[in-house]
């Protein structure tokens, strides 16, 4: 099999645009650091520096149920956060996420530069939510805007000061970085980021990381008789790739691998059936599936996990051209299935379900597929969650929504019942690519499903992935979403 080395990208590869804040433990406040004080009503602050006035300002405060109290002191600024917990834990820890990020504003407004979290009340997760709020809030994607070093946010370091374990600390700026890498790779213009330079950047990614990477070219593509992948790319002058980046420490826990598969379309003009309006726009993020998997498979190997799991990203674009599909052809998918292209729109799951298919040789314990598949999961749960389907155990299924409630990525199950199956059935093929107008995420899921012979889950991230207006701390442009539910998921298995 032939493997191209995209040596020459590879210079362009992991240059980080932005300023990643790293998370620090420190047994004191750092002296010339602002500081949040993370406060219940039953906390004291006689250790923090505050005069007797200042403690019973703050207490007063506190006990009149302000949510955030700020204090200048000598050119450092002091802001009490305070926590509730005594509620829903999945909802405070969002709030204290959110609230972190309505008080980034106040330090970039202050040009602050240092800034200390500080636990009065002995809760590491809440310190935790502050911190990775905070952190994921700095985010900035400047690479081609002039006066950069205006626009730079203020903010530089970020301790925490409280009692919180290394391992959790590692693993959130591990998981900060790789939401920070999704969202450098989804913003970059589909002009740039071609199928062959996001190849190149999940190499750069795995050699970073000490992943075993393989990235197949176009002839190695066709030598595998992977139709759905070429066919969507017969419009496109740009060559397909086929990403495969595994992690298999000696250690790993499981015996059968843990696979995701990430949609990479690089940019989505809908080919023939050409998007029209504003549908367009934004089609730079179709490739957010896949950056997702990437990172989330290279934090797994940053933070030492002991899984064996595996990234398959197929990428192409999806352009009009006197070569490209048209709906009508009939395509033969890498497991002989044929497919009648009836949308050319559609393309997502034809390159989706090739991946599908060589997932099966790694006879793997559970796939997970992530993708911007369908406008149809955008309008049923808009930009608030993840339109999911699934056929693999209850307790997975149940494991992973626990895990998107914690992180704030909420996945909502909807049905594969085999009604929504009669759908996509062709008249001159084995299936076609669409059914009907109805339930188009589930029409989605079920074509997926067709090409899966273990348990699956499919994750629709089509409204969250990128944001159009600013979103708290989850930015504007590439959210980065998928990594922190993917990561929770695997860090606790
Ligand atoms: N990439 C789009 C889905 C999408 C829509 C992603 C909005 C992000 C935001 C996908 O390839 C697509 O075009 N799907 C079509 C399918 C239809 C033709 C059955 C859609 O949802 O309109
Ligand atoms: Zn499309
Ligand atoms: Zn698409």
């Amino acid at each position: 099999m032939i493997i191209v080395q995209l040596i020459f990208f590879t210079y362009f590869c992991s240059k980080l645009y932005f300023i990643m804040v790293r998370i620090k433990i420190c047994k004191d406040i750092p002296e010339d650091s602002s500081v949040v004080l993370l406060a219940t009503r039953e906390s004291c602050f006689d250790n923090y520096g505050l005069s007797d006035d200042e403690a019973s300002y703050v207490k007063a405060q506190i006990d009149a149920k302000s949510a955030c109290i700020s204090l200048n002191k000598n050119g450092r600024c002091f802001f009490v956060q305070t926590v509730d917990t005594t509620g829903d834990i999945d909802k405070e820890i969002e709030k204290i996420r959110c609230n972190a990020f309505k008080l980034h504003q106040n330090v970039t407004q202050q040009k602050i530069k240092s800034l200390a979290i500080v636990d009065t009340a002995d809760f590491p997760d809440f310190l935790c939510a502050f911190a990775e709020g905070m952190a994921l809030s700095n985010y900035q994607f400047l690479k081609y805007t002039g006066k950069k070093e205006e626009k730079k946010f203020s903010l530089r370091e970020l301790t925490i000061v409280g009692n919180v374990d290394q391992t959790a600390i590692d693993r959130l700026n591990v998981a900060i970085e790789a939401v920070y890498k999704t969202r450098d790779l989804v913003n970059e213009p589909g002009s740039i980021m071609t199928s062959a330079r996001l190849a190149a950047e999940f190499e750069a990614m795995g050699k970073e990381a000490g992943l075993d990477v393989q990235v197949f070219d176009k002839t190695a593509i066709e030598e595998m008789k992977m139709g759905g992948l070429l066919a969507v790319n017969r419009g496109s002058v740009e060559f397909p790739t086929f990403t495969v980046l595994e992690w298999k420490p000696a250690e790993a826990k499981n015996e059968r691998p843990i696979i995701l598969v990430g949609k990479g379309l690089t940019y989505d003009t809908g080919g023939n059936n050409l998007k029209t309006g504003d549908y367009m726009n934004d089609m730079k993020s179709d490739m957010a599936g896949g950056a997702a998997v990437a990172a989330t498979v290279q934090a797994i190997a940053k933070a030492k996990i002991p899984l064996h799991v595996i990234a398959l990203i197929p990428s192409t674009d999806n352009r009009i051209s006197a070569n490209a599909i048209s709906p009508g052809d009939v395509i033969t998918m890498y497991d002989g299935t044929t497919v009648e292209v009836a949308n050319t729109d559609a393309e997502g799951r034809l390159i989706l379900a090739d991946a599908l298919v060589f997932a099966k040789k790694y006879n793997p314990e559970l796939v997970i597929t992530m993708a911007t598949l369908t406008g149809a999961a955008s309008r049923a749960v808009g930009d608030k969650g993840i339109a999911t389907m699934g056929k693999a155990s209850q307790e997975t299924m149940e494991r992973l929504k626990k895990c998107g409630e914690y992180v704030r990525e909420r996945i909502v199950e909807f049905p594969l019942w085999e009604e929504y199956g009669e759908e996509l059935e062709s008249d001159v093929a084995d299936l076609k690519n669409i059914g009907s107008e109805n339930a188009g995420m589930i029409t989605a899921g079920k074509f997926l499903e067709h090409f899966t012979s273990y348990p699956f889950i499919h994750l629709d991230i089509a409204g969250v992935a990128f944001a159009k207006s600013a979103n708290g701390y989850r930015g504007k442009g590439g959210t980065g979403v998928g990594v922190r539910l993917l990561l929770k998921f695997l860090y606790e298995k």
